[in-house]
């Protein structure tokens, strides 16, 4: 008998767009209060998971268990209700509405049908905002925010319905030194309540800071997972290219991402020296763990 149920398993999940196998029987356990980084290569199959865990899209096959139970996502909302929040890749926003409207649509609260209870959803995304350091008014239009703030909207949206799982695909894509960073302590602070986090990044240094176990798409399939502490870069390289460990490709694809790797981190301590503030990565936590 097993000690305690996981949160999330998925078993034989297949997703199949006329000739492409966007994914092919994956199995996956996620328990409560992890955090999860998802790479792979462009085309991995990455986001087509997330949709399928956030209820946008439905599995060609597999089975999905949610709390122990056996679920079926017909869509966004069903997830949500469920305790799954998500952001997907380049999430929309509707620019003609204000920061309120956005955190609420398709999720309006009513005082009675047909009477929307401004009041209370005002209050509520005045709420969810609070948890992030930033100046954003909930009457401000969307199409008046910059990329990181609107990226904190989306973020925040996921706390409405206080979620077990939380899902982001690429949520630093894009972002400042500074935004990333609010973006990790954010993941951290999701962990430190309980609540598991997907994340699906490209950012090597930003997914070894966060995430409890990494697990590596290619093609479709899973190519390993690991605890994030038993891993290396190289061996996450290795995964993600589909090279074998230890082989002359490997070590130069290992070797070609290091020197980025370091250039980014040079980068990224003198921007922050520049900007003269503590940000929330601390030095030697994003440091890869080699094996
Ligand atoms: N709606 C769709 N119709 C047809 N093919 C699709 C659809 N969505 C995804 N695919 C295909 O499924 C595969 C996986 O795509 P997916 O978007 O999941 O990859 P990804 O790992 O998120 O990539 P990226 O890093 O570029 O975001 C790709 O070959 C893609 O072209
Ligand atoms: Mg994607």
């Amino acid at each position: 008998m097993r000690e305690k149920t996981p949160l999330l398993e998925l078993r034989g999940i297949s997703m199949r767009f006329g000739f492409v196998d966007a994914l092919k029987s994956v199995d996956l356990v996620i328990e409560p209060g992890e955090v999860v980084s998802l790479v792979g290569d462009n085309g991995a199959g990455k986001s087509t998971l997330v949709k399928i865990l956030g209820g946008l899209q439905q599995p060609t096959s597999g089975v999905m268990t949610f709390r122990g139970s056996t679920v079926k996502l017909s869509s966004v909302r069903d997830a949500d209700e469920m305790g799954i929040a998500s952001v997907f890749q380049g999430q929309e926003f509707c620019e003609n509405l204000s920061v309120a409207a956005n955190i609420f649509l398709g999720k309006e609260i009513r005082q009675a049908p047909g009477i929307r209870d401004d009041t209370t959803m005002i209050a509520r995304a005045r709420e969810v905002l609070g948890a992030f350091a930033t100046t954003i008014g909930t009457g401000q239009p969307i199409a008046a925010l910059s990329i990181g703030q609107r990226q904190t909207v989306a973020l925040a949206r996921t706390l409405l319905h206080d979620p077990a799982l939380v899902l982001l695909d690429e949520p630093t894509a894009s972002l400042s030194v500074i935004q990333t960073a609010e973006v990790l302590t954010y993941i951290k602070k999701l962990r430190s309540q309980g609540r598991s986090v997907i994340m699906v990044c490209h950012d090597l240094p930003d997914v070894f800071a966060v995430s409890d176990r990494i697990v590596v798409l290619r093609h479709g399939r899973i190519n390993g997972v690991h605890r994030t502490a038993q891993t290396s870069y190289e061996q996450i390289i290795a995964e993600i290219a589909g090279v074998a460990e230890g082989g002359d490709m490997q070590d130069d694809l290992a070797r070609r991402m290091r020197r980025d790797v370091s250039a980014r981190r040079s980068a990224l301590i003198s921007r922050r020296r520049a900007d003269g503030e503590r940000i929330g990565i601390a030095d030697g936590e994003s440091e890869p763990v080699t094996a």
